[in-house]
Order: structure tokens, then sequence, then C-alpha cells
């Protein structure tokens, strides 16, 4: 029954070729021409890439340039022997992987251990059967492929995990800023009370004043910051109640101002001028006007970072009402919005021009993306403008962004003006 390699009748096992599949390039070494072409020919005909060589040095050139899926090595060859072929395979990061089955004769038993300590797949003992030869070649290679499957499997969890860990620290740290913010509202409500008291009495005290009195104007001075202090902490407490959803016609000028009530000291603070263009018959928009606040903040909160440092630094506010349908559609299109998901009313759009840092071109199409974020840890969560574009997007809006790295960058808000 069994028909040596090397004879002509080979037997014709019951393996299926391996057509669907992508071909496999196996390189023969074997310095016997007779047997290596035989090989070749029965490999060919199952599906496979069969090239041969006959000796140790150019399968090592060969394997090289060329990545071979497995490697038939006899043992004995002229020049370098299989074992230190072998050995030179195990030792290069290219060839390092490469599966090989020994061939060896009947006798060469203690070669053959050699061949397993240094690293070889599988073996097949001279004379050997087409049918075994298949066999144990569809075997060895099945077995790398599925260790190479683990490998990509194993890298694949490894990116999730580290994915996923990046994204619990970004949850923990917008959940403190979540604690924060109520924190600070509960300190705002407490620190109304005294103010009052503050306020008050100064208030008594100038009315019991006689008017020459020369400290009349420090206490103006004192009425007037605490009551810009009071208005700070009444709109902070109402902007941090829990939004209710509701919708209601919204004066976006009014908005702005709301925006500026908490940012307003930061800019100065940062020696940055406001230049506020808004206009005046400005037609409301239904929206919820928290919401459109908070997406305000996030802008010009962004704004003061960008331009901090700089010394002419200036931020440009402008509200207009938008209605030609040309322009809404030009300063859309590159936002791929379809012409029926535009407003028949027009917009009120509100752009935000700052000339801070501005922002690179391989970063602009990711400022949107949750997390995103290019300032330092626990000075951004990168969420800002996901929510603000999230939010935008639910009131049926946009937001545009434009940059210059090194120029600046404007933000413009479309909001539809709607039914209401
Ligand atoms: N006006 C701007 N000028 C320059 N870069 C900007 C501007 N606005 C946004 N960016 C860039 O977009 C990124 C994302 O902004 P986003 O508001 O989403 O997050 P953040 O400001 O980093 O963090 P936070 O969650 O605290 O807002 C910023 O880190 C910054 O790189
Ligand atoms: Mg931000």
């Amino acid at each position: 029954m069994p028909d040596p390699l090397s004879s002509p009748e080979a037997d014709a096992p019951d393996i299926p070729p391996m057509a669907a599949e992508r071909q496999r390039r196996i390189l023969i070494v074997d310095d016997d021409e007779r047997s290596a072409g035989f090989c070749r020919g029965v490999l060919e005909g199952y599906g496979y890439i069969a090239v041969a060589v006959a000796n140790g040095e150019a399968a090592m050139e060969s394997a090289l340039v060329e990545p071979c899926d497995l490697m038939l090595l006899d043992l004995v060859l002229p020049g370098m022997d299989g074992l230190t072929l072998l050995g030179r395979l195990r030792e290069d990061v290219m060839t390092r992987s490469i599966p090989v089955v020994v061939v060896t004769g009947v006798t060469d038993r203690e070669p053959l251990t050699r061949a397993f300590e240094i690293g070889v797949d599988d073996y097949l003992i001279k004379p050997y059967v087409i049918s075994e030869l298949l066999v144990r070649i569809k075997s060895v290679l099945r077995k790398r492929e599925l260790e190479e499957q683990l490998i990509r499997s194993n890298m694949d969890l490894r990116r999730a995990l580290q994915n996923l860990q990046q994204k619990e620290a970004h949850l923990i740290q917008s959940a403190k800023l979540a604690a924060i913010g109520t924190l600070a509202a509960g300190v705002a409500h407490e620190l109304n009370q005294p103010l009052m008291v503050v306020r008050g009495t100064v208030q008594m005290m100038l009315q019991d004043m006689p008017r020459s009195d020369g400290c009349r104007e420090d206490l103006r001075g004192i009425e007037l910051q605490t009551g810009r202090m009071m208005r700070i902490i009444n709109h902070l407490t109402d902007f941090s109640r829990q939004a209710n959803q509701e919708r209601r016609p919204v004066d976006v000028n009014g908005v702005i101002k709301d925006a500026f009530t908490f940012v307003g000291q930061q800019l100065t603070n940062h020696t940055v001028s406001v230049k506020m263009d808004l206009a005046d018959a400005l037609p409301p928009v239904p929206a919820n006007r928290t919401q459109i606040e908070q997406v305000f903040l996030n802008i010009l909160l962004n704004a003061r970072d960008a331009l901090h440092g700089r010394r002419d630094a200036v931020l440009s506010v402008r509200t207009e009402y938008v209605t030609d349908p040309a322009r809404i559609r030009t300063a859309l299109d590159r936002l791929s919005v379809k012409r029926e998901q535009i407003s028949q009313r027009g917009y009120v759009v509100t752009t935000f021009t700052d000339n801070g840092t501005g922002i690179s071109p391989e970063n602009i199409g990711r400022i949107f993306d949750p997390f995103f974020t290019t300032k330092p840890p626990g000075k951004g969560t990168g969420l800002g403008l996901s929510v603000s574009y999230n939010i935008v997007q639910e009131h049926g809006g946009w937001i545009r962004a434009e940059s210059k790295p090194g120029e600046g960058t404007s933000f413009s808000v479309y909001l539809p003006v709607g039914s209401s």
C-alpha cells in the first residue's frame, strides 16, 4: 500500500483540494531532483504553489525574498544541512515563524529529536505516502492559521481594553465634573444669603449717609459689585437646575448676554477684547434656552483657551437672520446637509470668531468627536463640542467650524427659525 514519494505510482488520496482558499506557497528543500519534482507536481495538483530548491543556502535566500507558508525540508542536504538551515530560520525574525515539516530516513532518529528541539512543526519518515504528506501539510497550515487568528484576536482584545480604559477614565472625569457642578450650585446658593445681607446693609448705609460723604463712592462700588455677584449666582442656580426639555421661543441675543454673565469677566482677565455685533430684529427660535446657552458657553470657553497668552486677543460674536436659500445651501453643503433638511423659514446664525491658535487640518475633522481634546489632562474632557453638536442637531440645526492654524477659528451655530 505505501507508495514512496519517489515513485511515480502515487496513491490518490481522498483529501479535497484547497480550491477556494488563498493559494499557499510551499518551499520544497530536497537535493533529489526527481523526488522534489514529483512532490512539486503533486502539491500543485492540490492547489498549492510549490517551489523546489536543492540546498540550504538557496532555501534561506528564497524564504527571505518571498515568504512561504510552509517549508518541506529534507534533513540530509549537500553543504548546509537541514538542521543548520532550521537553526538559521528560527534565529531570523523574518523566517522565524515559517512552519517546517522535516523529511527524514527511518534510521535517522537522532537528528529528528534535535529538529524538534530547534523548533520543527512536524515530520515525515521516508518512504511516505502522498496522503500522509497532504494531511500533515494541511494540519500544520491549519495550526498556524489558528495561531495567527489567536494573535489577531489578542491584539484586538488589547486594543478594545485600552479603548475601554481610556473611556472609563473619561467617564470618571466627567462624573467628577458633574459632581463639581452640583457642588458649585450648592455653594452658590449658600453664598446668596450672606451676599444679600452685605448688599442690604450697604444700601441702608447709603440711605442714611449725607450726600457729601466721601465714602459714598466706595459704598456705591460695593453695591454695584454685590449686585453683579447675585446676578451670577442666580443665573448659575438656574443654569445648573436639571434642565427640562421644554422648548420655547428664545431670543438668541438674550442667550448670548446670559452666557457672558459667566464668561465675560474671565475673558477680561485674559485681556480678550470682545466685539459684539448683534442683529436688531432677530426672530425667536424654538429652543431649550439652557441647552443653547450651554453650547455658547462651550464655544466661548474654547475661544478663551485658544486666546490664552495672546496680546491682541479678539473675540467677536455676531448674530444674523439668514433667509437666502443659496447662502444657506453654500454654508451647509460642506456639512452634507440634504436639501429637504434645510429650514424654509431660515436660520438665526451666531458666529463666534477668535484670533487664537487655530486648529490643524488633521484635527478639524475630529473636534466634534466625543473625548477628542488637545488640552493637557485635567484641563479638558473633550466633551464640550460633541455635546454642543448633539444639542444643536436635536434642535434641527448645525454647527460649522472653520479654522486656520496660527490665525484663528470661527464657529457658526445655525438654529432654524421653525414654525413658532
Ligand atoms: N476656538 C478654538 N480654537 C482652537 N482649538 C479649538 C477651539 N475650539 C475647539 N478647539 C479644539 O477642539 C478640541 C475639542 O474641544 P471640546 O470643547 O470638545 O473639548 P475641550 O475643550 O478639549 O474639553 P472640554 O470638555 O473641557 O470642553 C479642543 O481640545 C481644541 O483642540
Ligand atoms: Mg471645550
